[in-house]
């Protein structure tokens, strides 16, 4: 999340080693491989079922990827509405508090509505989605005309509450962990937080929601969810509401979200630590359990966000509200006679099963614990292990990869939770090292890493994924946030969205922008290929786009012009085509422009040179971006952040997430108070989107 709102800016910033910077380790300079012109996911992957695309002759509809953008761009805009490219429609649909079954009483302006509603309701900042095709059997990955739409709700603006609740602070708190809060406006953002899932279809101008479907649910921060993979059961996670470590008690702060290749719903926890607190610990400061609790942001006597404080109302069920403190209690003999386990319950790949609305969610501890952002796959091959690639959005945090021990089967396409306990349970998790001569390799988090030696077991490495990532030295990036695959080339691209720490010394070649003391202002979007195989320990980067203001001509290292340039990148998503839309995250160049979304055309790693940034590092940029393949499609409201991109099989529709708007959007919305809100864009003719014109 960046600034925005009401709430403070609250960035984590919890690593304090000094990894590197520098791994100066001197690896000759492979040559890298010239790109060729118009690739296309067919050339690369031939008739490949590939599970979650649909190919031209099973849709009816020309799905090669665009040879050049040819949309009139968008410009640069601050007003209140949205803009969309020339010839396409943008409506909004399923804004925040929105009934997905009947006998709710509709979303009220004054927002008097009961906490417990919002287990029946959209919840709030929508965030990353997924459309899950869906026939009268169910999980279709080919069907276009109805679907599942997953979403996640990422965390609350105090303007969900009434007004009068919001503005007051408890007089006799002396200190912020002491506040108070209401318990009604606690329930209300707990339950206004996780994952909602609602049948859509298709309708002449979008998609509208089928209410009271029976897929529609809601997963909130109070329901409780499956621990699963190598940390269940663990002492980590073993909490006073279960003392076996087998459940927590919700799902927090989903973000960015993604597709599994069998066809469930993965989705993160990012910022969780918000809604914690941890108060004065019988822990002595500096010891194990401190260390573990500071490196994830929770230092003693503070509250994650002080807006939440969850763990205040004195005016709930007894005990309801004291599971979101986190301190070690002086008079606890066991770790379970406290909740200070809970927070290592939560920083997650979560994974749902749209199609089974009676199953509850899985949290696959195997995938590391941080403040995950998204979780992207390969495209799979029949008899190969899978790969899924992920990042740790917080200042300086790291680049993940899973890689399963269960070979992959077309089978299992449409398995459900129990496909992934076969692939997301069992498996390696590694973190990257980005060397300065554009080569990188993965170093391995788990025992038989002889640098872990002090970790007693792999759940211990999962549940502190950080720390054993600091030790194997992996390199500090300026805040990754989206991950997708390239169905095209299978490279890798990654947001890093911006680091305002970054200081000018400790520049390296994956991070190599630090500026006028304000750090890396407008981020960068990285990408990589494996050398070794997929599932290999080594690969080649180089810096696809860098983002800046067009007439900032310092920063402007890929050319960009005031038709494509853009601060702050961080939703990412190749469509089945592979277009690259991009959107983002902004608070450095909103004097100019609102946030927006961005389709591009990447080509492949080495299609660039090596050029040196104004602090004096050298770097391996890709081909500078021109107005064929870098274009702004749209740009969303003022005070918005635009996420959570998913496209129906036939690219005739996308879906967009505009995240707390401010201004007079409420009144898209209906009412006053400006909503989070899902986009669905469509072609005015009914065509693909970016292709050819119908008529
Ligand atoms: Fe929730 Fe890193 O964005
Ligand atoms: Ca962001
Ligand atoms: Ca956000
Ligand atoms: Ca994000």
């Amino acid at each position: 999340m960046q600034s925005h709102g009401h709430h403070e800016e609250v960035i984590e910033d919890s690593n304090p080693t000094d990894n590197s910077e520098f791994n100066a380790l001197l690896v000759k300079r492979r040559s890298f491989l010239k790109g060729g012109a118009g690739l296309t996911a067919a050339a690369f992957f031939g008739s490949f079922p590939l599970s979650s695309f649909a190919r031209t002759e099973e849709v009816g509809v020309n799905l090669a990827r665009p040879t050049s953008l040819k949309f009139s761009a968008v410009p640069h805009y601050t007003g209140d509405d949205m803009l969309v490219a020339e010839g396409y429609r943008a409506e909004l649909i399923l804004p925040m508090g929105t009934p997905i079954v009947d006998g709710v009483e509709d979303w009220r302006d004054d927002r008097m509505v009961l906490g417990e509603s919002f287990k029946y309701r959209m919840g709030d900042n929508h965030d990353g989605m997924w459309f899950f095709g869906l026939n009268n059997h169910g999980y279709d990955p080919k069907h276009s005309e109805r679907g599942l739409l997953a979403m996640n709700h990422e965390y609350t603006n105090p303007n969900l509450n009434p007004i009068e609740n919001y503005t007051k602070d408890d007089p006799l708190a002396e200190k912020i962990y002491q506040k108070r809060r209401l318990a009604s406006d606690v329930r209300r953002e707990i339950h206004a937080h996780g994952v909602s899932v609602v049948e859509v279809k298709r309708t002449p101008t979008g998609y509208e929601m089928v209410k009271n479907s029976p897929f529609n649910k809601r997963y909130t921060s109070g329901t409780p969810t499956k621990l699963s993979g190598v940390a269940k059961g663990s002492e980590f996670v073993k909490t006073k509401i279960d003392p076996q470590g087998l459940t927590s008690i919700g799902i927090n702060n989903q973000c960015g979200a993604g597709l599994s290749p069998w066809g469930t719903y993965l989705t993160t926890e990012e910022n969780f630590l918000n809604v914690f607190a941890r108060g004065a610990d019988k822990t002595v400061i500096g010891d194990k359990n401190d260390k573990r609790a500071s490196r994830y942001g929770l230092k003693e006597n503070t509250i994650g966000d002080d807006a939440y404080a969850w763990h205040t109302p004195t005016d709930g069920e007894a005990h309801e509200f004291e599971v979101w403190d986190a301190t070690a209690k002086a008079e606890s003999v066991l770790a379970t006679d406290d909740h200070r386990n809970n927070f290592n319950t939560f920083g997650y790949i979560t994974e749902i099963d749209p199609f089974a609305p009676k199953s509850q969610a899985v949290k696959r501890t195997s995938l590391g614990r941080f403040a995950h952002e998204n979780c992207a796959f390969v495209p799979p091959k029949q008899g190969e292990q899978l790969v899924f690639y992920m990042g740790d959005d917080a200042r300086g945090e790291y680049i993940y990869k899973f890689v399963s021990d269960a070979k992959w089967s077309n089978i299992d396409i449409g398995g459900g939770l129990k496909a992934g306990d076969k692939y997301l349970d069992k498996g390696a998790l590694y973190v990257a090292v980005f060397h300065e001569d554009g080569t990188g390799e993965w170093r391995e988090l788990s025992k038989e890493n002889p640098a872990l030696a002090d970790f007693t077991s792999d759940a211990e490495i999962a549940v502190f994924a950080r720390l054993a990532a600091d030790k194997v030295g992996a390199t500090k990036m300026d805040r990754p946030e989206w991950v997708s695959v390239s169905p095209i080339t299978r490279e890798v691209y990654v947001t890093l969205t911006n680091n305002s720490r970054r200081k000018e010394e400790e520049v390296n070649a994956a991070n190599p922008r630090s500026y006028d003391g304000k750090g890396n202002q407008h981020g960068h979007i990285i990408r990589f290929a494996e050398t070794d195989g997929q599932t290999g320990g080594r690969f080649r980067w180089d810096i696809y786009l860098f983002a800046s203001p067009f007439d900032k001509a310092e920063q402007n290292l890929s050319k960009l012009t005031a038709d494509n340039d853009l601060s702050s990148p961080d939703g990412l998503f190749f469509d089945p085509r592979g277009v690259l839309w991009i959107q983002t995250d902004d608070g450095a160049y909103t004097s100019r422009t609102n946030c927006m979304l961005l389709a591009a055309l990447p080509n492949k790693i080495g299609d660039g040179r090596s050029l040196t940034t104004s602090v004096g590092k050298e770097t391996h940029m890709g081909a500078v971006a021109t107005p064929d393949t870098l274009r702004r499609f749209f740009v969303g409201p003022q005070g918005c952040e635009v996420t959570g991109i998913t496209m129906t099989p036939d690219c005739k529709a996308l879906f967009i997430n505009i995240q707390h708007p401010e201004g007079r959007f409420g009144a898209v919305a209906g009412g006053q108070t400006p909503r989070s809100g899902t986009v669905v864009i469509t072609k005015k003719d009914g065509g693909v989107i970016l292709g050819e014109s119908l008529m």
